[in-house]
């Protein structure tokens, strides 16, 4: 029975002859994990390959096997030998994980890697799309990768605009993974894709001239290379708001010893006006609306609005909208409040943004 797609076509056998044509007069073949069916072999290369690069990895790889011949050979030695040979090629879990996946296959598996994908992809250190790329390679069954590289591939040639770290996303992914698989030739396919993402269709720079995926690419057609795979979105901070009063009188500036809890705790800093009293947009907080709240502090003589500033937290972005407010007399104030000579103010334990806004005030021509 014919099998059909129910919305537009997610299978193409086009596309993998296109990648399988190039591979076979293009891509890589004497790497030293190529050319077996040793799985053993193949699963060493594949781990170590997940966050290294092909020149980085030669060396370990020849190494590795010199020290550990077979799997017998790594599941019995001491993890210390196997942290030892990994030294140098960073992401250690990746060791010991080998090493536990090693132990595993002889005590549950006698030995013999299992090749269905899905009993692969339960074993230690290794995931969906690695556990395809041992099995395509050591036993030829056919599933599909979708490791950073075909990611990049398939976001510039079907053109997709969405971050692929988005779970739904990178489920659409999968799912053209899957429907783009050929009926047979699933080595050359699967390491087509891998050539193909590391040497033409590289994240900067990609040689589009000698891509076999030109004519079908979105991102080449579009002029739209360098956008896509789209980046992971920085993280939106929220941005909140505070209006601070600079109340000064005879030289000196009131200063506030915030709480111990919360931003600033233990510093001093300016007398903070209630967020809940300033409710809105940044543009409401007008003299009028701060006036009252410095006339708690005494008789105003003066009030206008400074400079508004940005203060970045980490998890925040603070909008300060400063105010001072001269005075002609003071009130009676206890702590919180003190009053600090404003020309040792840069003495006084007070958040930086807060310090430069009195540093820059206090300027001698200024009082
Ligand atoms: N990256 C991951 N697997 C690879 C492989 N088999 N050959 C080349 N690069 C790879």
């Amino acid at each position: 029975m014919k099998r059909l797609t129910e919305f537009g076509q997610l299978e193409d056998p086009s596309f993998s002859a296109a990648v399988v044509k190039w591979q076979k007069s293009h891509g890589r073949h004497a790497l030293p994990w190529q050319n077996t069916r040793d799985a053993y072999r193949i699963w060493l290369s594949e781990i170590m390959l997940q966050q290294t690069q092909v020149a980085a990895v030669l060396a370990y790889y020849a190494r590795f096997l010199e020290r550990f011949p077979t799997l017998h050979d790594l599941a019995a030695a001491p993890s210390e030998d196997v942290m030892a040979q990994w030294s140098g090629l960073g992401y250690y879990t990746r060791a010991r994980n080998l090493h536990a996946c090693a132990r595993r296959v002889v005590d549950e598996y006698g030995g013999v890697f299992p090749s269905d994908p899905a009993l692969l992809a339960d074993l230690p250190g290794i995931g969906r799309s690695t556990a395809a790329a041992i099995s395509a390679f050591s036993s030829g069954t056919r599933a599909a990768i979708l490791d950073g590289n075909v990611k990049r591939v398939f976001a510039r040639v079907f053109g997709i605009d969405e971050f692929p770290g988005v779970k739904a996303v990178e489920d659409g992914l999968w799912r053209r993974a899957d429907a783009l698989l050929p009926a047979e030739g699933i080595e050359s396919y699967t390491q087509g894709l891998m050539d193909l993402g590391a040497t033409l269709c590289t994240r900067s720079k990609p040689d589009c001239a000698r891509c076999p995926l030109r004519e079908r690419c979105v991102a080449y057609a579009t002029g739209r290379t360098a956008e896509l795979p789209v980046r992971k979105p920085k993280k939106t901070i929220p941005e909140k708001q505070a209006a601070l009063l600079v109340v000064i009188e005879g030289g000196q500036v009131l200063l506030e010893q915030r709480a111990q809890a919360g931003i600033w705790g233990g510093l001093m800093s300016l007398p903070e006006v209630d967020g809940h009293a300033l409710r809105g947009a940044l543009g409401a907080l007008t003299v009028d609306a701060v006036a009252p709240v410095a006339g708690a502090f005494g008789e105003v003589e003066a009030i206008s609005a400074l400079l508004p500033l940005v203060h970045v937290f980490t998890h925040y972005r603070l909008h300060i909208a400063p105010f001072q407010a001269t005075l002609s007399r003071r009130a009676e104030l206890a702590a919180p409040y003190l009053w600090w000579d404003l020309a040792r103010i840069d003495s006084a334990p007070l958040p930086a943004p807060v310090k430069k806004l009195l540093l820059e005030l206090s300027a001698p021509s200024l009082f």
